[in-house]
This record gives structure tokens, C-alpha cells and sequence, in this order.
């Protein structure tokens, strides 16, 4: 069975590519081959690699069916027009599945806990609203006319040899280091606000599962997630644990920490981070794909931190 990769090299493709040959499918990678992935592996010797561009390229949908996947994994898809093509281009070939890749930022504020996949969702910016344009689009056309959509909504996705979301919920990574040198650091409001990291390698399990339980997914929503959230205390408690360094953890009202943090884009970042506190079901997942999380969100963390001290992010004080 052949399984199209469309953006195969970033942080999911690095590991689903991998695990789908080792799955045993044929697998045709799509990029515009302007970088490799994040880890090394063998299994890309046995992977087409086709360059293709689709922000230039008009022709990159009918050129991406002409690839004749039994299953297109769309992990680069932020419009919903390029959707709208998608489901027009792709149900006039024999495509058995389409799995387009969301955001749990397709949700917007939380009500009830855990969140459901598969619930109303009122998005918060831009780039949620269109995700869930593009859901609601995927799952009428199941509806109407069979066709073969699944949705996987990742929480933030981490691992090692990129940047993940720190304690202060944006990319910044100076609350590392003030961590890793034992200084105290404030939290936004009671440091109870919740991240959803998940390691890169069980979004790509999550995909694999999906198209390995095919029957189940069709038609459905699945979050992405580990099986916990981590509040913004335990995360900054668990890193001074792992920096060897007594806690000293102070807490902030929003607009005092905004002004304390000083940078209007970090902010920003951190608050559509916050807004989506709460916690991600991953019980469908379970129950009809047999997902499980190889990661808890600590795991995962520590194996990004581990590879900002090997690449110098963050500098362990001499004695740590
Ligand atoms: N990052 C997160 O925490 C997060 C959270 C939730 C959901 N998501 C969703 O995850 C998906 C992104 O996955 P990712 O994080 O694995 O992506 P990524 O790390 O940014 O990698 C993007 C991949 O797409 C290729 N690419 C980029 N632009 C392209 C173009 N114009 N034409 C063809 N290929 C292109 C890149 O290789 P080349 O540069 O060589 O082309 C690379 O292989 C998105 O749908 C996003 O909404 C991300």
C-alpha cells in the first residue's frame, strides 16, 4: 500500500516517514527538499522522495494525485481552499484515505474537562479557524459522499533538535537558563494554566494507527496528545529538579508578568497558549485505534531540554 507524505521532513514527518516503512508501506515523501530531517535514519533509503512546492507550484494538487497514493497524509495544509481541492482532486482518484493534519488550536477556550475531539469548536485566531474550516469541510464530505477523511489534531509538538514551548509558554528559552542557574522566575497568574506536549514520535504513531484502523477512522477527530496535560508549576518545578536546583517559584498577574516579560510577540505567544488550558481526550484514540503514548509530557520535555544542553541552548553551571 502505497502512503504519501505531503511536508516530510519537519517534526512529524521525521518520525512517521521512518515508521511507516517499518510498518511495512511503500512511502512517497513530498517536500520541496530544502532541509533533512531532524534524525537519521535507514529506513529513508527505502523512501521515494519527490520535490514538489505547494505554495508555487498551481499544479500541486493535481500533480500530488498523480502519485496514485492509496493514503495521503496532508501535514502542510493551512487554507482551506487547498482542502476544498483536495476532497475535488482527490475523490476522482482511488484514494483510500486522506488524513489531514489539525491543531488542538482548532478549539478555542475549554469548557468541560477532558475536551472531546469530535465537539463544537469556536477557534481563537486565524490559523485555528481555518483548521477548523477545513475539519468541518473533511467531515460533510464524508458525510455526503464517503469521502475517506481523518483528522489528527496534535497538542505541541516536541522532541529533540528544535525549540518546544518552556514554562512561560512561548519559545523564549532564557527560563531555562535561569532555572539551570538556581534564580527565581515568575509564573503568569497562578501557574496553573496547562501545556499539551507531545513527542513528535506519537503524533507519527497516532497517524500509522489511523491508517492501520482505517475502518475506524474515517469520519473521526483525534487529539494528538500524551495522556496528561502539565501545568506551567509542575513543568518549572520538574526543571529545577532536573537542573539539581531548589524551586523558587514566584507567580505574576497577567499584566504584571506581560510587562515584566517585555516583548509583545512572547506575550502573544503565550497567551493563545494558556487560553487553550484544560486537557485533551485522547480516549477515542485508545479505543478505536489502540493509540498509546509512548511519552508522558515530562518524557517528552526532558528529551528536548536534554538536546538544548547538547546543542548549548542552555549552559549547565559547573557542579550540576
Ligand atoms: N508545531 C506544532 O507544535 C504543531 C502543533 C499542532 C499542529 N501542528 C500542525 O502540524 C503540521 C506541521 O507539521 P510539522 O511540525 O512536522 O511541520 P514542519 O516541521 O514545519 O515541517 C514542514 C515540512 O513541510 C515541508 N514544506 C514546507 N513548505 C513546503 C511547501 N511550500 N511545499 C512542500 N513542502 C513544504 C518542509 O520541507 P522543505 O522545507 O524542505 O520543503 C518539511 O518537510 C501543520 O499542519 C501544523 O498546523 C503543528
Amino acid at each position: 500500500m502505497k502512503v504519501v507524505v505531503l511536508g516530510s521532513t519537519g517534526h512529524i514527518g521525521s518520525f512517521l516517514v521512518p515508521q511507516l516503512v517499518r510498518a511495512g508501506y511503500q512511502v512517497v515523501a513530498v517536500s520541496r527538499g530544502q532541509r533533512r530531517p531532524y534524525a537519521a535514519d535507514k529506513a529513508w533509503d527505502e523512501v521515494e522522495q519527490v520535490s514538489l512546492d505547494r505554495v508555487k507550484d498551481a499544479q500541486f494538487t493535481a500533480k500530488v494525485a498523480a502519485l496514485h497514493g492509496d493514503v495521503v497524509v496532508d501535514l502542510i495544509n493551512f487554507n482551506v481552499a487547498e482542502t476544498r481541492k483536495m476532497i475535488t482532486t482527490l475523490s476522482q482518484t482511488s484514494v483510500q484515505q486522506y488524513l489531514y493534519c489539525s491543531s488542538i488550536w482548532a478549539h478555542g477556550r475549554a469548557t468541560t474537562l477532558p475536551v472531546q475531539p469530535n465537539a463544537f469548536k469556536e477557534p481563537l485566531d486565524a490559523y485555528g479557524r481555518d483548521k477548523y474550516e477545513s475539519e468541518k469541510l473533511l467531515k460533510q464530505a464524508y458525510l455526503a459522499s464517503g469521502f475517506p477523511a481523518t483528522v489528527i489534531m496534535p497538542g505541541q509538538i516536541s522532541g529533540p533538535g528544535w525549540a518546544i514551548i518552556s514554562p512561560y509558554g512561548n519559545t523564549d528559552t532564557t527560563v531555562f537558563q535561569k532555572i539551570a542557574n538556581g534564580e527565581r522566575i515568575f509564573l503568569p497568574n497562578f501557574g496553573m494554566e496547562t501545556l499539551h506536549h507531545v513527542h513528535a514520535a506519537d503524533v507519527a504513531q497516532l497517524f500509522v494507527r489511523a491508517i492501520q484502523h482505517r475502518a475506524s477512522a474515517l469520519g473521526q477527530s483525534f487529539h494528538a496528545v500524551a495522556g496528561e496535560s502539565i501545568t506551567l508549576y509542575g513543568y518549572a518545578q520538574a526543571m529545577y529538579h532536573d537542573f539539581q536546583q531548589a524551586p523558587q517559584i514566584d507567580f505574576l498577574p497577567w499584566p504584571d508578568w506581560q510587562q515584566m516579560i517585555g516583548d509583545a510577540a512572547a506575550t502573544e505567544s503565550t497567551y493563545y497558549h494558556l487560553a487553550r488550558s484544560g486537557q485533551y481526550s485522547i480516549e477515542n484514540g485508545r479505543r478505536l485505534l489502540g493509540y498509546a503514548p509512548q511519552y508522558s509530557v515530562l518524557e517528552t520535555i526532558r528529551s528536548a531540554v536534554d538536546s538544548y544542553r547538547q546543542r548549548g541552548v542552555i549552559t549547565v553551571p559547573k557542579g550540576n
